[in-house]
């Protein structure tokens, strides 16, 4: 069988393309482990306290055992509910040891948000109605930026927070 140049050039470049695309979704899932949220369980957005992990005194860090963590938040536009400490104080930022296992759990009252931790492979879509999670290790020391990388209005420039990792 004949191929002509130009067919073989695409060719190349077409399985090229492919192998590479492949190679940087393998390096993202495999090596960073970079992973969609879980969405299994649902919540009325009307109605997110009913939920315990989203009552007003659940919100925030909590150690549920040595080294592990749970972090309870609530975005809506254009706030994370973190939770206050223990002088009534909004709090900001999370702050958890080096090599803590941490898992963040997150719901929606309003529109769709994102909820980014940079420079970490936290990076979960959160909808209204769902409950988004997703477990990480923090292994490396340092202050990450909780960003929403979901466009949710006018004020989505305004949502951020910390985690600092010590
Ligand atoms: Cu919330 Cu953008």
């Amino acid at each position: 069988m004949h191929f002509h140049k130009y067919e073989k050039i695409w060719l190349i470049f077409g399985s090229g393309s492919l192998i590479v695309f492949l190679m940087v979704l393998g390096f993202a899932a495999f090596w960073k482990g970079t992973h969609p949220q879980s969405h299994i369980e649902t919540i009325d957005p009307q109605n997110i306290e009913a939920h315990e992990a989203f009552q007003a005194e659940n919100l925030g860090l909590h150690e549920v055992e040595d080294g592990k963590y749970i972090v309870n938040i609530v975005a809506s536009a254009f706030n994370y509910d973190l939770g206050k400490d223990e002088n009534g104080d909004i709090v900001k930022t999370i702050r958890v040891p080096k090599g803590s296992s941490v898992l963040f759990q997150i719901t929606t009252r309003d529109v769709v948000h994102g909820f980014q931790v940079a420079g970490t492979n936290v990076n979960m879509m959160v909808e209204p109605g769902h409950i988004s999670r997703f477990e990480t290790v923090l292994k490396n020391n340092g202050e990450f930026t909780i960003v929403c990388n979901e466009y949710c209005g006018i004020g989505h420039h305004l949502m951020f927070g910390t985690v600092e990792v010590y």
